[in-house]
């Protein structure tokens, strides 16, 4: 008799540990699946990577953002064509910096509805943002915000953009941005990145 209830006891005992291992490895499970959410990026909540690219440069650091991060990506186009001679093509730039134009984004950036954390991209051209920045910037509300900026360059680095962009975004909390030279080695750019988004405490 108290064999038979010592061998109840025992299976019990059994099943409750089957039970805590299917729960256990489902919990975790869930979690995984959680965190690769598009556009879901742990901590910092759903984000976005919004980026002008003319070369490439800039585009190659957004791509490394969004693997980190697993934030959705929107790449900012131009909806008229400019000059296809680069001597033409920086010498519009810089008309239209002289008059302050707006240049019509093709289509506007997504609802920031959802979005907690903003990652803003752009090559410097002639000391400052594309002035397509300013358009998006201003046709959109980031107040609430967390706005996280990034760019390549010749050299220059970020000059004073970050500040013309935090005033271009009232009400956004603007984080330190990374800055990328055009002829930085393509194999030294996601360390860069993991390296910058782990200091804000913004890696997955
Ligand atoms: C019209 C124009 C103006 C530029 N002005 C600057 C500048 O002021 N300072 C700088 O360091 N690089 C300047 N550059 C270099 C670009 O910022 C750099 O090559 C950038 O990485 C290009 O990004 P993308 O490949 O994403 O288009 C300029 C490039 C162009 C086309």
């Amino acid at each position: 008799m108290s064999n038979l209830r010592n061998l109840s006891q025992f299976v019990m005992t059994a099943l409750a540990l089957v039970f805590l291992c299917v729960f256990s490895v489902a919990g975790s499970r869930a979690a995984q699946a959680q965190a690769a959410v598009p556009g879901q990026s742990g901590a910092a909540g759903k984000s976005l990577v919004i980026y002008l690219s003319k070369y490439g440069h800039t585009r190659a650091v957004a791509q490394e953002i969004q693997k980190v991060t697993g934030a959705d990506v929107f790449e900012l186009q131009f909806r008229d064509a400019y000059p296809g001679l680069y001597r033409d093509f920086s010498d519009q730039v810089r008309a239209e910096q002289r008059i302050g134009a707006r240049p019509a984004m093709r289509e506007n950036i997504p609802d920031l509805t959802d979005y907690r954390t903003v990652y803003i991209g752009y090559p410097v051209w002639w000391y400052d943002m594309p002035m397509i920045i300013y358009t998006m910037l201003e046709a959109n509300d980031f107040s609430g915000k967390t706005v996280v900026p990034f760019c390549t360059s010749g050299g220059s680095g970020f000059l004073n953009t970050i500040d013309k962009l935090r005033a271009a975004a009232p009400g956004a909390t603007v984080l330190n941005g990374l800055h990328v030279r055009d002829n930085a080695r393509a194999d030294s750019v996601p360390g860069a990145v993991a390296d910058w988004l782990k200091n804000l405490g913004l890696a997955g």
